[in-house]
């Protein structure tokens, strides 16, 4: 089945200088919208960024059935623009969807939206080698009923924002051990909006310790180390690329696959295994040399150089021969266009 969509650009474009604008300030000049409704998608559209009317009734806005994304497009060496890995993140959007017993975005309508957005508003790439576009699709339930139930009626957008570096200097983080993100059978796993409300109180409570963010652990004994906020995370000990396998509780990071990919492809020594906080706490206390990063898309690589665990804080190498800045290079070279895409990773316009 097709899936039109219709264009109404801006007659004027104004593309701005947004080095100095904070991550998600700054909307490019479109946006798509599509709307369900009796069980289909229609009246999809790309038309100048604009604000959404909708019901106070709004179902989103009560029962929490709101699904996101996050992609990045980059300029290559050539001057084309590269998105990259929408196919892993329209995998991703279904399962998240699905779980939130939202409906399918077909795949067709998904990509031909993505692939319009980003030609339309490929001027906000930014030149400058941190700089991508962040894009954001996402779908919210918006049938007007206050009822607690699944929604009838749904709208799928895509907006985007012109992004650099998501954390400005290496991290700060504390190993949670009271508060939970996720339980098993939960929706941890879902990019779902649920996740991050229910995260904010915990890491508020770490940011006033004077902490950047918390370390996720699992919700029963705090003692398997999950995920960060807005992040998937991964470690280097003695030597080995070390990360939490998937599971029902954390999210199923592209960039934390990508990294695992190249890790592979360079022959490093890798394991996706549970790692435990005591386990870490020994290493850190015996001095060993342990790299902590976050990885995901708005992050990229956010290099940890302090961990507290039980009160106690402990420092990680970021030294520039680590292996976390080895792959981060690699990984920006293939989205650039300087190095193979071996994997078919990008998608160019
Ligand atoms: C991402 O990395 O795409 C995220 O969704 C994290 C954050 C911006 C909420």
């Amino acid at each position: 089945m097709a899936y039109p969509i219709s264009i109404s650009a801006q007659s004027e474009r104004q593309v701005k200088d947004t080095k100095s604008i904070p991550f998600g300030k700054q909307p490019t000049e479109h946006m798509f919208i599509s709307e369900y409704k009796d069980g289909q998608w229609q009246n999809s559209r790309i038309v100048p960024f604009a604000e959404l009317t909708m019901s106070p009734f709004a179902l989103c806005l009560h029962y929490g059935q709101t699904v996101f994304e996050g992609m990045k497009a980059f300029h290559t060496k050539d001057g084309r623009i590269n998105i990259f890995r929408p196919d892993k993140h329209y995998d991703r959007f279904v399962k998240s969807l699905d779980r939130m017993c939202m409906p399918e975005v077909p795949k067709s309508l998904f990509m031909e939206a993505l692939h319009q957005l980003v030609q339309l508003d490929g001027a906000w790439i930014p030149e400058e080698a941190d700089g991508s576009l962040y894009i954001r699709p996402f779908m919210i339930a918006s049938e007007e009923r206050l009822g607690v139930k699944v929604a009838d009626e749904y709208l799928f957008m895509i907006v985007a924002t012109p992004a650099y570096q998501y954390y400005a200097k290496p991290l700060k983080v504390k190993v949670e051990d009271t508060y939970s993100r996720a339980a098993d059978g939960g929706t941890g796993f879902a990019k779902c909006g649920g996740n991050y409300g229910g995260a904010f109180y915990p890491t508020q409570l770490a940011r006033e310790a004077g902490y950047d963010q918390v370390i996720w652990t699992d919700s029963k004994t705090h003692e398997l180390i999950e995920e960060s906020g807005t992040m998937n995370l991964m470690f280097v000990i003695n030597g080995t690329l070390v990360t939490p396998p998937l599971s029902g509780t954390i999210l199923d990071g592209i960039t934390r696959d990508s990294l695992l990919a190249i890790a592979k492809d360079k022959g490093l020594q890798m394991e996706v295994r549970p790692v435990n906080v005591h386990e870490l706490k020994q290493a850190l206390e015996a001095g060993q040399k342990i790299e902590a990063f976050g990885a995901g898309t708005a992050a990229v690589i956010a290099p940890i150089e302090t961990i507290a665990i039980d009160g106690k804080e402990y420092t990680c190498y970021i030294a520039e021969d680590a292996m976390m800045y080895q792959l981060q290079k690699e990984l920006y070279d293939i989205r650039h266009g300087n190095a193979p895409d071996n994997h078919n990773w990008n998608y160019i316009i």
